[in-house]
């Protein structure tokens, strides 16, 4: 079943999540509509994805779900423009992927009839692989959770958790592929320490990082048996395994996710 879909605000994130529910069946380019501040990004928007663009009224008039892209400091301007735009009908179910934003925030600065539903995606959604998550706004219904769940798992994975739950998210698989990436940097870096060329070393480690989380995916082994079952009596992975608890590698990624918590929390989006 397709569905009328509108963006308000059409960047990198947008154009990933749009071209992965496209590819995937979930919307119709002729469905969608997307709005943007400048007719650049909304004609770069329409020649990726070959969808239309209008203006923030004709977005608002048609869609069914409106995706909600701005950077979070823009979000409240963007909720400002949709308040002047008259309204008329039963309102659309708005998806926000801003960062740090409430559902209450959101639903405190649209007009009554909008349903909210507050996301957070993941930039592995440009390749498919994404892993997101999303809480429900006061009004919104199983019929819109079933939506998010279509259109974010379009690209990835799709959780629905309690909002008090999302800036955890943020911690791990929002804010997460930044770490994997320093991750797969640093074992890269030991393999050139130990010889290999870079080409050769970022190639092994990041296929590392790949078929490990494929064989934890894949196999639903807890990812400590399947540690284990790498780590011979005596052997060199216990050894590096030893190495890592020394230097609180565990602790790292632990106090990482903490981190991002503490910080969404200052930054308003408990
Ligand atoms: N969890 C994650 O890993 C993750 C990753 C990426 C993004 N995000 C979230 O995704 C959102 C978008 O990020 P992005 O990297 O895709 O940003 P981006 O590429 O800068 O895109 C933002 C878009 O919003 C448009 N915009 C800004 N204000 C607007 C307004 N008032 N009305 C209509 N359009 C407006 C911009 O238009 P112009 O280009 O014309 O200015 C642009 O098309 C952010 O809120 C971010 O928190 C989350």
């Amino acid at each position: 079943m397709a569905m009328k879909l509108g963006l308000i605000g059409c960047g990198k994130m947008a154009t990933a999540l749009v071209k992965g529910a496209i590819q995937a069946g979930v919307v119709n380019p002729s469905e969608v509509v997307a709005t943007s501040r400048s007719q650049a990004s909304r004609d770069a928007f329409a020649a990726e994805t070959g969808a239309k663009t209008s203006d923030l009224a004709g977005v608002l008039a048609t869609s069914e779900v409106i995706l909600l892209c701005p950077k979070p400091q823009d979000i409240p301007a963007a909720l400002e423009q949709i308040r002047s735009v008259p309204q008329s009908g039963e309102g659309a179910l708005i998806i926000s992927i801003a960062a740090g934003v409430t559902a209450k925030t959101m639903e405190d600065g649209l007009p009554d009839q909008f349903r909210v539903i507050r996301s957070v995606p993941n930039t592995p959604s440009l390749v498919g692989c994404g892993a997101a998550a999303y809480c429900l706004g006061a009004d919104a219904t199983e019929d819109d959770a079933a939506l998010a769940q279509r259109l974010l798992g379009a690209v990835g994975v799709a959780l629905r958790v309690p909002e008090k739950l999302i800036n955890a998210v943020t911690g791990v698989s929002g804010s997460g592929p930044a770490y994997v990436y320093l991750l797969i940097e640093a074992l890269a870096d030991g393999g050139v320490k130990a010889g290999l060329s870079r080409a050769d070393a970022i190639q092994l480690s990041a296929q590392t990082f790949l078929g490990a989380a494929t064989m934890v995916l894949e196999t639903g082994e807890h990812p400590a048996v399947l540690k284990d079952k790498v780590a011979s009596p005596a052997g060199t992975t216990i050894a590096a395994l030893a190495s890592l608890e020394k230097n609180g590698a565990r602790s790292a990624m632990i106090q990482a996710v903490e981190a991002v918590v503490q910080r969404a929390n200052e930054l308003g989006g408990k």
